[in-house]
């Protein structure tokens, strides 16, 4: 199966199954409610900073795809969406363009003007199969100038890769290559839905990384994505694999908890939908959250179609910021909440 078929396929199946395990576990933080907030809605400042970018509120549309026709529309209706309101984008893979398959469909976002910019490449395509040697460099400088990137972020899937028939399972030698690409690029680093441990973001601090996206378990699950494509092909063994592994992973908050002490700052995805979830991420620590699946609909629709789903994110999150009585992303990150739920239960058996 061709990159290009394999992209236009996550993308249909992901619109039209259910991909997600089906428990929000962003749901489980609760906040006080603030009776009495003594600010004035209008003077709520969303904004942060994160990477050197100023971000006019803390969200990122983080990598969905490229590297098919069809990537065009789908990446220019987010970048459009991103630039009108002042937020960061992610590529998908960039595997694809890098090696010529449909270039334009990353570089068509270089239309517009974003204030962060973040490039993504595979850690698995970042060693060199033979010597196990870390390499990649040349990669990523092509993978950052077909976009213009500001960060380029090294996702980490092998979920996706160990239930996927044509998966790459290769591990070995990946913190190196990511330590050897950090010395020359800006690099932050992504999982793809089943989240970072506390192990694994002390053992990815203090090699040169800017950052981490902890992409949790409890939005868009590759398990679940696989299983489907499986199915179709009537593959029974990875069929059966996927179901087993759908909710494989750390719950989002809890990963975010869990990374919260390695001190670089965390972008909190998975499963993110509404504002009062970004609102929560920031509260347990993100510096900013991501969504994926929670604009796919919207982003093969339009940009004005995406533009609406963000903007009522943002709206959400400043009616939260309101009746939590905090005047700025700072005030947020220090208001009351209670962690409820399976999180909670994950917590307390930590
Ligand atoms: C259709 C689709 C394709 C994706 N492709 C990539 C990818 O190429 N690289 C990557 O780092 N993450 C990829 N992701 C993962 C997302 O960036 C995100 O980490 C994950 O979907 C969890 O967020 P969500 O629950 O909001 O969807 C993809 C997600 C979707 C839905």
């Amino acid at each position: 199966m061709s990159i290009r078929n394999r992209k236009a396929e996550h993308i249909k199946i992901c619109v039209e199954e259910r991909t997600a395990p089906g428990y929000c576990y962003w749901d489980d933080v609760r906040f006080f409610h603030n009776a009495l907030p003594e600010i004035d809605a209008g003077d709520i400042d969303t904004s942060c900073i994160l990477f050197g970018k100023k971000l006019e509120f803390p969200l990122i549309v983080t990598a969905i795809t490229g590297g098919f026709e069809g990537a065009v529309k789908i990446n220019s209706n987010i970048a459009e969406a991103c630039s009108e309101l002042g937020i960061g984008m992610g590529v998908g893979s960039e595997r694809a363009g890098v090696s010529g398959v449909c270039p334009e469909s990353y570089s068509v976002i270089k239309d517009f003007d974003i204030p962060l910019v973040i490039g993504n490449i595979g850690a698995p395509q970042l060693i060199d199969q033979k010597n196990e040697k870390a390499s990649g460099a040349g990669t990523v400088r092509k993978a950052m100038d077909l976009i213009d990137a500001d960060v380029m972020a090294v996702h980490l899937n092998y979920l996706q890769e160990v239930v996927q028939p044509e998966g790459d399972t290769r591990a070995k030698g990946c913190r190196d290559a990511i330590r050897s690409l950090a010395r020359e690029f800006p690099i932050i680093v992504k999982e793809t839905g089943a989240g970072i441990s506390r192990e694994t973001a002390e053992r990815l601090k203090g090699i040169g990384i800017l950052g981490i996206d902890i992409a949790g378990m409890g939005g868009t699950s590759f398990s679940a994505v696989e299983l489907h494509r499986a199915m179709a092909a009537g593959d029974g063994i990875r069929t059966q694999m996927g179901e087993t592994f759908l909710d494989w992973g750390i719950p989002s908050p809890v990963s975010l908890a869990e990374c919260r002490s390695c001190g670089l700052p965390l972008i909190a995805s998975g499963g993110i939908l509404d504002g009062i979830h970004v609102a929560a991420s920031i509260a347990l620590g993100a510096s900013c959250a991501g969504v994926a699946n929670a604009v796919l609909r919207e982003a093969c629709e339009s940009a004005d179609a995406v533009i609406n789903k963000l903007t009522v994110i943002r709206e959400e999150l400043k009616a939260a910021m309101l009746l939590t009585g905090s005047p700025d992303l700072k005030s947020l990150s220090g208001s009351r909440h209670v962690i409820l739920g399976e999180s909670r239960k994950w917590l307390e058996s930590i």
